[in-house]
Order: C-alpha cells, then sequence, then structure tokens
C-alpha cells in the first residue's frame, strides 16, 4: 500500500514558471497552489536569507506535505486555506504569485480522495476533505436542472441532461451514489458517442469537481486579489489545464492590460492599465510526451504596473 504523503507529482511548466517570476533573491514570493511542492522548492533555490515564501493549499495532506517540508526553514509560511483568500492580504506586499491550477497527481492517484474514474473510491472529490459538501452529498440533493446545468457549463458535455436525468432515477431507486466506478459507468451508458483516447467520464468528473470546489468562482477571486497584492513590478504567473479556467485567465490580464477603445468617443487620453501582458507558454513536445498532464497545460504571465486598479 501506498501512504499518502509518498504519492508523487510531476510538475509542469517548473523552469518556466519560475522563470516568469522573474525572481528576486530578496523578495517575497506566494506558491498559491503547493501540491507537493514542486514549483515552491525550485522557487526557494533562487531565494536568499531575507526573502519570504507563503504557500497556500486547501488539501490537508498537501499541507501536511508543506509543513514537513518548511519546518527547519523560517523563510517559509505554510497557509491551509483557499487562494480567493489572498483578498485580505497586505496591499503590494508580494513580488510574485504562482498558481499551477487544478488537481495534484496524488489526489487523482489515491481512490481513497474519490476524484478518478480510473480508480474506484467512495464519491468525494473535495480538496479540503476537512469540511464541506462531497459529491455523492450533493448528488443526492440537487435539483436535475442544476446538475444538467453543472455537466453542460464546466464540462461541456452534450449528454448532460441524459446523464442528470439517469442520475436522479438511480438515486430514487438506490439512494446516494457511493463510489465512483458506480457513477462512472452510469455516465458511460448516457454518452452515446466516444471521443479517441478520452473516457466517457472526464468530462462529468471534471465538472463536479469544478462545481464541488468553487474553482472557477476562486479563480475569479483569486485573479482580482492578485492586483491589489502584487507591488509594481510583480508577476503574475497562472498554469491552466482546461479552456474555462484558461479562457478567464486570458480576459481577466487582457481586461486589464490592454485599453478599449471607444471610436465613436471624443479624443481621450490613454488610461494607464494595472496589468502588463508578457505572454503565454505551453510545455515543450518533451514534456507533452513524458507528462500527460502537460498536454493541456497554458501557461499565463502578466505583471503589475504602476497603474491603480
Ligand atoms: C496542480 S497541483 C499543484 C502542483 C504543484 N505546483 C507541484 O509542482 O507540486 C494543484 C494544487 O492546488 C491545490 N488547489 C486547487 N485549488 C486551490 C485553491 N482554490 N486554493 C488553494 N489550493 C488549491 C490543490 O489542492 C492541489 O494540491
Amino acid at each position: 500500500m501506498t501512504l499518502a504523503s509518498e504519492w508523487t507529482h510531476v510538475t509542469v511548466l517548473r523552469d518556466e514558471a519560475i522563470e516568469a517570476l522573474a525572481v528576486k533573491p530578496d523578495g517575497c514570493y506566494v506558491d498559491a497552489t503547493y501540491g507537493r511542492g514542486g514549483h515552491a522548492r525550485a522557487l526557494l533555490a533562487r531565494l536568499g536569507p531575507r526573502a519570504r515564501l507563503h504557500v497556500l493549499d486547501k488539501d490537508p495532506q498537501a499541507v501536511a506535505h508543506a509543513r514537513a517540508w518548511a519546518q527547519d526553514d523560517g523563510r517559509i509560511e505554510v497557509h491551509h486555506v483557499g487562494f480567493a483568500q489572498l483578498a485580505d492580504w497586505p496591499t503590494a506586499s508580494v513580488d510574485g504569485l504562482l498558481m499551477d491550477l487544478g488537481v495534484s497527481s496524488p489526489q487523482l492517484d489515491d481512490a481513497a480522495r474519490g476524484f478518478s474514474f480510473r480508480h474506484d473510491g467512495p464519491l468525494d472529490m473535495r480538496m479540503d476533505n476537512s469540511q464541506g459538501e462531497s459529491v455523492a452529498q450533493w448528488l443526492l440533493r440537487a435539483e436535475v436542472s442544476d446538475i444538467t446545468r453543472v455537466l453542460r457549463d464546466y464540462g461541456e458535455e452534450r449528454f448532460a441532461a441524459s446523464i442528470a436525468r439517469a442520475i436522479d432515477r438511480h438515486r430514487q431507486s438506490h439512494g446516494a451514489f457511493a463510489r465512483t466506478a458506480e457513477l462512472a459507468a452510469l455516465v458511460a451508458r448516457q454518452v452515446k458517442s466516444r471521443e479517441p483516447g478520452k473516457d466517457p467520464a472526464t468530462r462529468t468528473f471534471q465538472a463536479l469537481r469544478i462545481h464541488i470546489n468553487g474553482e472557477l468562482d476562486e479563480l475569479q477571486h483569486a485573479l482580482q486579489a492578485s492586483l491589489k497584492v502584487l507591488k509594481p513590478g510583480g508577476r503574475l504567473v497562472v498554469i491552466g489545464f482546461h479552456s474555462l479556467e484558461d479562457r478567464m485567465v486570458k480576459r481577466f490580464m487582457q481586461q486589464h492590460a490592454r485599453e478599449t477603445v471607444d471610436r465613436r468617443a471624443p479624443v481621450t487620453l490613454p488610461r494607464a492599465m494595472p496589468l502588463k501582458l508578457c505572454g503565454r507558454v505551453m510545455p515543450s513536445a518533451v514534456a507533452r510526451a513524458q507528462n500527460p498532464r502537460a498536454r493541456s497545460a497554458v501557461m499565463r504571465v502578466a505583471e503589475r504596473t504602476e497603474a491603480a486598479a
């Protein structure tokens, strides 16, 4: 048996993310998604004795891992919080903020966490399993229309309505879904077409995970908070793994970096924007071949300017 602390995570875009943060040796940095510390370790290696590194994660197992790693290093502070809470941090206090979004491999590989349609386990999917409602509990009480909306909006699932109706029939005859395999089998019966190389339950599981963890709301709040906490010249680096989160990051950065010009308005002075775009990076072909998680990764980078948000 593998202990939870032993599950590993292959870090995506590690060196590229550290480059993008343009690390100052005495700076204050936030790794808002510690996972198993792949980025945090590489970042710490660039930092001098007077630097500060804050690491955040919602997941109690990730936080335990971070605490064990950080215990002998007074520069590191570990926070068991969702990254939306950055909104409460002091203004202009951070030189760089990194978010490597989504789930870690240990969360997916440990069947007991209930994220996986491949490894049967209790249907849970909470990143912070010390609080809140599991997917099994939500599916037992949710309206069919809400289940349909979640599967359609967060999974872009064509068969959302028939999966939601099948979930409803199942809970009326059997009660709550206990196991991930039970849900995956039900979804496979409703999904009438097959995408090459993709399990038919992929979209449903992604949608339920995004919903139960409030992932897109948290991301929107954290992006907004970045404008407050970053110092001028500070970098925002975000790695996304699906189109919904990448679209949100792209729109946010563009909205705060590019002035929209009203062509009908009389001449207006150019407005200083709070962000400057620094580009987009994808994993190399080699990295994509070596790590399946890297295939869908997109990293976007922006720099905080002097302008008010
Ligand atoms: C892709 S993994 C990060 C992997 C890490 N960069 C590494 O190299 O080991 C994402 C991590 O972010 C955490 N996470 C996801 N959403 C979060 C949120 N809103 N607030 C804090 N942590 C979050 C997950 O629990 C998971 O541990």
